[in-house]
């Protein structure tokens, strides 16, 4: 009998996407195999000592997390530290793609069409820099916070009067706020998995409920009108080309092992990017495991694939030697 991998499954933490975290592992920990799995769980909220006492025992972790301090770097940076591969990106381009300006300069910089956009500290930019933005971005306009998730703090604005409280509602889940041109289309996510040989899996389609206009955290979690289309409804060039920029955004941030970028294909301006996650959602109903499930593979062999991934390439660039 070959040796159980030991996995450490790391779920729940301190954003605002913890519910949904928690959720993940939950549905994780119920399609792991316990033939070729010991899963012991961690919440970062409580257990980062017993995971850094317990680091010796572990072969892999399983990041179920979402959003600052569990998709941006930090947790890669610790799991680094104590030896233990993980799924998906290391500490830079988490890091990189949970920021969406460094991420939008990062696009830029390789010619990957991204919204228009200005940034906003708070404390440093007065009135006359809002009513600038707003000027020259046109309504209606998007603002979000850079380190959001979940659509959390993200408003659709479509006059003047509206941006002040907009912008103040995203500067409650950080001190940087993005302020976007709005992009209307058909709204798509592309998955890409693999280590360096990158494959695409099939773009998902995200229909709000009729007479919604953008994907809020209510339309994500709670609305059952939200249609979510796999493969998209796209022509077969749009398909290829979405692709080629979800490929292009994973590299352009420096990811690793799987990434979702999120696309809007307009129909006069073409296709798009809006972001890239690197710890895309993870129950059975989420998109990534929809594009999955679209290209034959079930939740339990997705789990798998990410697993393997990971253990590939700790075997190819291991970990320089402690002290
Ligand atoms: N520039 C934009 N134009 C149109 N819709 C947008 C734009 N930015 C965001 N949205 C809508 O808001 C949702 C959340 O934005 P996104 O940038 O993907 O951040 P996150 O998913 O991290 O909250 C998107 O899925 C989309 O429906
Ligand atoms: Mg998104």
């Amino acid at each position: 009998m070959t040796k159980k991998i030991r996995i450490a499954l790391i779920s729940g933490g301190i954003s605002t996407e913890r519910e949904v975290s928690l959720k993940g592992g939950d549905e994780a920990a119920k399609a792991l195999d316990p033939g070729r799995y010991e899963v012991r769980r961690y919440d970062p909220k409580t257990d980062v000592p017993r995971l850094v006492a317990e680091a010796g025992g572990i072969d892999a972790a399983l990041l179920i997390l979402h959003g600052p301090y569990g998709e941006d770097g930090r947790i890669q940076g610790l799991l680094d530290l104590l030896g233990i591969p993980y799924q998906g990106s290391g500490v830079l381009g988490s890091a990189v793609a949970m920021d969406k300006e460094a991420a939008k300069l990062l696009y830029r910089s390789h010619g990957i069409p991204t919204p228009d956009f200005v940034c906003l500290c708070r404390g440093g930019d007065g009135r006359g820099r809002l009513s600038e933005a707003g000027k020259r971005l046109g309504f209606p306009l998007v603002v979000k916070p850079v380190a959001g998730g979940s659509s959390v703090g993200t408003s659709l604005v479509d006059d003047s009067r509206g941006l002040e409280k907009a912008v103040e509602l995203a500067f409650e889940s950080d001190c940087r706020v993005l302020l976007e041109e709005y992009f209307t289309g058909v709204e798509i996510t592309g998955p890409v998995m693999g280590n360096e040989r990158l494959e695409t899996l099939p773009l998902v389609e995200i229909v709000p409920a009729d007479g919604s206009r953008f994907f809020d955290y209510e339309a994500k979690y709670k609305d059952a009108r939200t249609r979510e289309i796999c493969p998209a409804r796209v022509s077969e060039e749009t398909a290829k080309r979405a692709g080629e920029l979800a490929v292009a955004a994973h590299r352009a941030l420096y990811c690793r092992g799987y990434s979702r970028t999120d696309m809007i294909v307009s129909e006069k301006k073409g296709i798009t990017v809006l972001e890239t996650n690197t710890i895309p959602g993870m129950t059975p109903q989420s998109l990534l495991p929809k594009a999955a499930a679209a290209a034959g593979m079930s939740f339990s062999a997705l789990l798998d694939r990410l697993i393997a991934l990971c253990l590939e390439d700790a075997r190819k660039h291991p970990r320089p030697a402690a002290g």
